[in-house]
């Protein structure tokens, strides 16, 4: 029988990643937490720069940190904003190239609001 995800679990290491974002520009702070295959929870937060096009969001940040451990293969990701807001384009993109069909949990901090997506969802009509 296939395990059920703790998707609490992992939402609340997103709201932990959230914690450590840099937004001192937009003070909109997002975290996200990826579960890979095996287990292991990687997390990433927004870091803004200056240089406003240095910026990058959570979700990319998790998502290349990952890669760049050499993790391919995912179950869930998690994203923690104020408002549960939903990714924006380049980081659904990146989800449907490199995460491909898992369940996306959007929550806000208090974890009193979660919306459960799929990247068909979010990105309809996918280039590549
Ligand atoms: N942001 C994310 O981290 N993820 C998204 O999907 C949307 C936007 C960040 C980027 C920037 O630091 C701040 O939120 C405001 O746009």
């Amino acid at each position: 029988m296939k395990k059920e995800i703790n998707y609490k679990s992992l939402i609340e290491q997103a709201v932990i990643a959230r914690n450590n974002a840099k937004a001192k520009f937009s003070n909109f702070k997002v975290g996200c937490a990826l579960l890979t295959d095996d287990n292991k929870i990687i997390l990433g937060c927004n870091i803004e720069s200056a240089a406003y096009p240095s910026t990058l969001c959570a979700e990319r940040i998790a998502i290349y940190s990952a890669l760049s451990k050499g993790y391919n293969n995912f179950k869930a990701i998690a994203v923690v904003s104020d408002c549960a807001a939903k990714p924006c384009g380049p980081c659904r993109q990146i989800i449907y190239e490199y995460l491909g069909d898992i369940p996306i949990f959007l929550s806000n901090p208090k974890i009193d609001k979660i919306d459960k997506i799929t990247i068909d969802e979010l990105l309809p009509y996918p280039f590549g």
